[in-house]
């Protein structure tokens, strides 16, 4: 059976000629307008659509066909709408793309011209239809909430899944938002101690007079303002786990007592005289480099060996091959449902510009960037600028290997380009991409589209 294809233009000459043309290889359906349009698209559900913009009752106005490209996206945001532009309306037509449209070409088309596009495009729409129907076989899995099909992430989620069954203290190591709570939660949640507390300080965040107090409790009358008996986080923790995040931040005389209860199991409340058994699992987490600072003696060795008797480094997120497209797709799907945007995705731009980005606040920062760009985006894909990646402040300012491939990229660009005579759509398929990205390609590398019939490109900064 052949797929299904839906001609919407109000020129009856174009439709028979195009339905001539293709009979062969689909199955056509035509609509002259946007009400008749929209039925059979309903009826049929084409997985691509070829429309004209100026449809009736104004014809020289494209405002009737973005009315169906948007009706017929808001329908099934899956299908592929192919703009067919009159001349000088390139304008337009891009507009088209921006709206969520997937290519468009102009009149008069060129047959051949069509049936590739055509192909490739119906070749990627079954391609999309494929990896969603598998993707809703295999819903995105996460261990413990956490998203990462890394090798790197993979390594951590396995070390976690060992270490929740010991009560051996873990420190965890990595940069700021790389997910060092939610590791230390998972540790929490798969150990045996899964029902009891899971009591979480921030040491830096604490002025060090109230965090002895705070971490050991204190007697009633032991300093000015404790007017009651109070238990410490250790102690609150009990039967659970303890997490000491920025434990590198934690004071001289503090790392002592911390050391103390690691080696004995007791405590002491601030005033008390009394030992008092706790059984409290310690995981620990920093950001600084603990080794540099037991080198300048602000951090105790023998605590650090206390602590970390099991390490878990969390890699940042631009080490994880993989991830990052895969998590922000993630990130971009829950984003989008719960602000009724389905079907929001990331144009091809905004895919370089996260690869590129250096991340500097990791996980956390790629959530953030996805939910507030999804809040902002008003189209149907986010592009680097919704991310707010368009600067190169914050990212590689530029590699030696990344020079290297544009400089490849565009002198096999330059090539294809002069082999077809300037064609931007043979040039396309020749490098094995589609025309869309082709533009964005030249856009990218500076490479100027060609006049047509003549031979010379050129390359301009
Ligand atoms: N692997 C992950 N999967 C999904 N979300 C993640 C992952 N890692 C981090 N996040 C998100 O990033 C946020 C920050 O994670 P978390 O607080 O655990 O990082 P952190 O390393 O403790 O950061 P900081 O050093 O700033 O305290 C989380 O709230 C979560 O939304
Ligand atoms: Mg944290």
């Amino acid at each position: 059976m052949n797929p299904k294809l839906l001609i919407v233009d109000d020129d009856e000459e174009i439709r028979t000629q195009m339905k001539w043309a293709l009979n062969k290889d689909y199955e056509i359906f035509l609509a002259e307008d946007r009400t008749s349009a929209l039925a059979v698209f309903d009826e049929q559900k084409p997985l691509v659509v070829l429309l004209d913009l100026g449809l009736p009752p104004r014809p020289g106005n494209p405002e009737e066909g973005f009315a169906a490209l948007s009706d017929m996206l808001a329908q099934q945001r899956f299908s592929k709408v192919i703009i067919i532009s009159g001349q000088g309306e390139k304008v337009n037509a891009l507009k088209a793309i921006g709206a969520g449209a997937y290519d468009f070409l102009s009149k008069p088309v060129d047959v051949e011209e069509l049936k590739v596009i055509l192909k490739r495009t119906f070749h990627v729409a079954g391609l999309e239809r494929d990896y969603r129907e598998l993707q809703q076989q295999f819903q995105t899995e996460t261990f413990e909430g956490m998203l990462g099909t890394s090798s790197q992430m993979q390594l951590v989620f396995n070390t976690v899944r060992k270490v929740a069954t010991s009560d051996a203290p873990v420190l965890i190591l990595g940069e700021s938002g790389t997910g060092k709570e939610m590791v230390a939660l998972g540790i929490h949640r798969r150990s045996a101690r899964k029902d009891g507390p899971f009591v979480a300080i921030n040491c830096s965040a604490i002025p060090e007079t109230l965090l002895e107090s705070e971490l050991f409790g204190h007697e009633k009358g032991s300093f000015t303002g404790a007017h009651v008996q109070r238990k410490g986080r250790i102690e609150s923790a009990a039967a659970g786990t303890l997490f000491l995040d920025e434990i590198g931040e934690l004071p001289p005389l503090l790392q002592v007592k911390l050391l103390r209860f690691l080696q004995e199991g007791t405590i002491e409340r601030v005033g008390g005289r009394q030992e008092i058994r706790v059984d409290t699992r310690v995981v620990s987490a920093t950001n600084v480099n603990l080794e540099k600072a037991i080198a300048a003696d602000k951090f105790r060795e023998d605590l650090f060996y206390r602590l970390a008797v099991v390490v878990i480094n969390l890699p940042a997120l631009r080490e994880r091959e993989n991830d990052i497209q895969l998590v922000a797709q993630e990130f971009l799907r829950r984003a989008a449902a719960k602000s009724g945007k389905e079907g929001l995705t990331f144009s091809p731009d905004a895919l370089r510009a996260m690869m590129k980005h250096h991340w500097p606040g990791n996980v956390r920062e790629l959530e953030n960037r996805v939910k507030r760009a999804v809040i902002m985006a008003d189209g149907k894909r986010l592009s680097a600028t919704d991310l707010e990646l368009t600067s190169t402040a914050g990212s590689y300012s530029h590699t030696t290997l990344r020079e290297a491939r544009e400089s490849l990229e565009r002198e096999l660009v330059l090539r294809a380009l002069n082999r077809s005579g300037g064609k931007i759509a043979p040039a396309a398929i020749e490098l094995g991409i589609s025309r869309p990205t082709m533009y964005e390609l030249m856009e990218k590398l500076g490479v100027q589209r060609p006049e047509r019939d003549t031979k010379t490109v050129e390359a301009h900064h």
